[in-house]
């Protein structure tokens, strides 16, 4: 059988990189498709690069673009792919335009799909990621949810128990594997950094930064909280936020340092190393969780609430008093949580689902 991996963000390709090592390691018959929908060398290549990826066989180039402007060319690369290559099984992983575009390709195709991280849900539908992964859930064949709490959430919307399985997060596979390695980076005394002494912020939700009463809001809310703690916040700028600042002529309260994204050994270390960490991000949320890093999730929602249950993460939603707030909360929370995202064997478990060892789940 031939698997097919689509890919074409920052987190698919760290998320999707425990799949394709195993594809690897098992000598599969396998191929990756990348959108293009991320480009720029440090939301793209760098990832390719530090996590000694294979380049993708396809890259389709999509770039930027209006949402159905940019999953519409998406669309028609991934179905002359799909037609020519005939795969047995195509992943996607997620919740962005590049997942719905290769689920519903797929789906049109007939050629069974393997959702990684199914049945998250913010149940709010002003997000395009919820759009999105209702629908990548909804066509799938193989749901791979991450915990059984995202597993109650398909059950509830009618998905057959047959099509799920919970298998875990890949993002674990990718903290365990990739952390020893970022130990070494000398990202903190390259930014004159120490161990606790700082706290680190990523944003880039389009709720968040495309609207500039929200993106101000959130900004001072950050320098309050620097210049409340006597820490620097270090913010490495997502293109689209970096975009939007420039668009509204904001600048970067004190404490604030601003920097160029990171690569993902040098956020590793620099995650695990912070006193506190501030974000929008999805993947943040998980990985503080699992490195023991307390979170404030700059957003009025998660679709990870595991995070909160266990007391990793609290939801500050983006005004300035409660972001404070919330971090005096946080600041000097206790540690001790259980990873709820699993045993970082994620990866193995979904290829061997899908290869039908074990339980024999799949007839292609
Ligand atoms: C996308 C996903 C979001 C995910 C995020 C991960 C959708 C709808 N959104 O959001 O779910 O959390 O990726 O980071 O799929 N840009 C660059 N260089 C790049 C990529 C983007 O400069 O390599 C700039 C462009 O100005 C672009 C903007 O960022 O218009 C937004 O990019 P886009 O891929 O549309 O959405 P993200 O905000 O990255
Ligand atoms: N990340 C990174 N460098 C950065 C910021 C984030 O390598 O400067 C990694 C982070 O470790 C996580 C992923 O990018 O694995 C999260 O991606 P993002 O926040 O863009 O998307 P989301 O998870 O919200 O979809």
């Amino acid at each position: 059988m031939k698997f097919c991996i689509i890919l074409g963000t920052r987190p698919e390709i760290i998320k999707m990189s425990p799949l394709i090592r195993e594809c690897e390691k098992q000598g599969l018959d396998y191929f990756v498709i990348h959108t293009g929908q991320h480009y720029s060398y440090e939301m793209d290549k760098i990832f390719f690069e530090e996590l000694k990826l294979p380049q993708p066989k396809y890259y389709l180039d999509v770039g930027s673009g209006s949402h159905g402007h940019q999953t519409g060319k998406m669309l028609a690369g991934i179905e002359d792919v799909l037609v020519k290559e005939k795969p047995g099984i195509v992943y996607v992983q997620g919740d962005t335009n590049t997942v719905l575009a290769g689920a519903l390709v797929a789906s049109k195709l007939h050629i069974p799909i393997g959702h990684v991280e199914a049945g998250l849900r913010s149940f709010d539908r002003s997000m395009p990621e919820e759009i999105n992964r209702v629908v990548a859930d909804h066509v799938s064949d193989y749901l791979f949810a991450p915990t059984e709490a995202s597993k109650a959430l398909l059950l509830k919307e009618g998905i057959p128990e047959s099509k799920i399985f919970v298998t875990g997060n890949t993002v674990v596979d990718a903290v365990y594997e990739n952390s020893k390695i970022a130990v070494n980076s000398d990202v903190l005394s390259k930014l004159g950094l120490k161990p606790r002494e700082y706290m680190l912020s990523t944003l880039h939700r389009q709720e968040n930064v495309d609207d500039k009463a929200r993106l101000s809001e959130i900004i001072q809310g950050l320098g309050e909280v620097s210049r409340k703690y006597g820490m620097p916040i270090v913010l490495p700028i997502h293109p689209r936020t970096k975009k939007m600042m420039n668009e509204f002529s904001l600048q970067p309260p004190a404490g604030i340092m601003m920097i160029e994204p990171l690569g993902f050994m040098e956020f590793l270390k620099a995650e695990s190393n912070a006193r506190l960490v501030l974000t929008d991000s999805g993947g943040v949320q998980e990985e503080c969780c699992i490195l023991g890093v307390p979170c404030v999730t700059i957003r009025e929602n998660t679709e990870r609430p595991e995070t909160v249950d266990v007391g990793a993460n609290v939801l500050a939603g983006y005004k300035c008093q409660n972001i404070v707030n919330c971090a005096g909360m946080m600041m000097n929370k206790n540690n001790g949580w259980v990873n709820p995202f699993g045993d970082g064997r994620t990866g193995k478990r979904i290829i061997q689902l899908s290869r039908g060892i074990g339980c024999c789940i799949i007839s292609l």
